[in-house]
């Protein structure tokens, strides 16, 4: 091969578009499959640029020259759509392929279960509101705003009933946060369980939220500040959710949000009224928000007292232990991908924490035996997304990429075993290990585990 006509920097997508029920049962023959398919789609994309039989080389230069400069397409000469052909736009038809996908056979019904962003394709700090993952415990609903109430309720001087109008009155802030999860890469926790960054992270989203500060709602109803230590959310679908929010947390930054990435919450994310609450769980953040509730004590609901605990390695379980730690995750190159080539790669991912801001974050190639840190993206904001970027001139051996993620706490992210030893295996919740990915030397990556 030759260096003038080497190109760097390409890979093959993970195979998650062909992602199918009976694949995803076995992660290892999804990887057989893909690598199958990769080869041959390799080698079909390999002859389509004249170069069957080197699997590494680029398209050389040739003297008949490239078809797609040398013959003007119809774009460059005909007459395109008219303006609002869409009127709401969607994204390209070559991006057909990026999606939220539910990860088959996790819950028996759809209407219960989790739909993972993609993370592997998106750029940036903001999920984009289509791809923001989604995780009902009873299905979602298009409520119609006209008829949707929030109640304001119990040690208050003043309760009340507000429509959407009076709530779209009030004083309203706009903040970018992330919402995880509390199962976010639960499957990871005994094993390696599945294969690509969408499903091992993907319940993990970042958007910008729009609402009135739930301090604002609570002064509004003349709120008893002498015996009130605890908010209740509650939500209209079926699933009964309700969650308890210390007040110190109610008052600091939580948010009732009716906007999401400048427009109306999506229906699956809560529409029209759901709570935002910084760097917790995302089971806190009651969709389709009905009523608050003041109270002196915990409700232990069903949601906290018996779902959304973490079993411990002694057979107690903890209890409301709602904060989102530090983590981060490569999203490229990740699990599922292919490098096809040596030479440079940018390794890009996210770090976020329920504490603060990211400090900073360090990137391995070598599982975990030298540290060299990433460049941090600007914005950096509390208890948000901080997009990392650090270069990478892979020789075309084998390499482990990892990150690790430090909050402005000094809090630094575990490895997997220092995980463990508190934790146990059995958990489910609060999964915020280093992850590994293995790049083999045919270009393969992969999902592993170092100690
Ligand atoms: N609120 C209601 N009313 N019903 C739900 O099923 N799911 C919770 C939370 N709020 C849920 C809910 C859980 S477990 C999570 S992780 C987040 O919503 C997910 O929010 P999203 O679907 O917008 O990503």
């Amino acid at each position: 091969m030759q260096s003038e006509v080497k190109k760097s920097g390409r890979l093959i997508k993970a195979p998650e578009n062909f992602l199918v029920k009976d694949d995803a049962k076995s992660p290892e023959l999804m990887r057989r499959k893909f690598l199958a398919a990769s080869v041959s789609s390799a080698a079909a994309s390999m002859a389509a640029l004249g170069l069957a039989g080197s699997a590494r080389a680029a398209a050389p230069v040739s003297g008949d020259g490239d078809p797609n400069i040398l013959n003007l397409p119809t774009h460059s000469t005909g007459l395109g759509q008219p303006v609002a052909a869409n009127p709401y736009g969607v994204p390209s038809q070559y991006e057909k392929g990026l999606q939220r996908r539910e990860s088959p056979g996790l819950t028996r019904v759809s209407a219960a279960s989790v739909a993972f962003t993609p993370l592997q394709g998106t750029f940036g700090i903001i999920t984009p509101s289509g791809l923001h993952f989604e995780r009902h415990h009873q299905g979602w609903w298009d409520i119609d705003p006209s008829k949707h109430r929030l109640m304001v309720m119990g040690l208050v001087r003043n309760p009340k009933v507000y429509t959407m109008d009076d709530i779209m009155r009030l004083p309203s802030v706009s903040r970018i946060h992330f919402i995880e999860c509390g199962a976010n890469t639960a499957m990871e926790w005994g094993n390696v369980a599945v294969p690509t960054v969408q499903y091992s992270h993907g319940m993990v989203s970042c958007s910008e939220f729009t609402g009135v500060p739930l301090s604002v709602l609570l002064e509004d109803c003349g709120i008893d500040m002498k015996k009130a230590k605890y908010v209740l959310g509650e939500g209209a679908d079926g699933s009964s959710m309700t969650r308890t929010i210390p007040l110190d947390r109610a008052l600091d930054d939580a948010i009732v949000a009716y906007g999401m990435n400048g427009e109306m919450l999506r229906p699956e994310n809560g529409y029209p009224l759901r709570l935002v609450i910084p760097g917790v769980q995302g089971v806190s953040w009651v969709k389709w928000l009905r009523r608050i509730e003041v109270g002196d004590q915990k409700w232990a609901t069903k949601d906290e007292a018996v779902h959304y605990i973490d079993l411990m390695p002694d057979g107690l379980h903890r209890q409301y232990t709602g904060i989102q730690e530090t983590k981060s995750v490569i999203t490229t190159p990740s699990g599922g991908q292919t490098l096809l080539d040596k030479g440079f790669y940018n390794i890009s991912g996210l770090a976020w924490s329920g504490r603060g801001k990211i400090k900073r974050v360090d990137v391995s190639v070598d599982g975990g035996r030298n540290w060299r840190t990433a460049r941090l993206e600007t914005p950096v904001l509390s208890k948000a997304f901080t997009r990392f970027n650090i270069d990478w001139v892979w020789n075309g051996g084998p390499a482990i990429l990892q990150s690790r993620a430090q909050d402005d706490t000094g809090y630094v992210q575990p490895k997997i075993n220092q995980l463990r030893e508190v934790r146990g295996t059995r958990s489910i919740y609060h999964q915020n290990a280093i992850q590994s990915w293995k790049v083999a030397e045919s270009g393969e990556v992969s999902n592993v585990q170092v100690y």
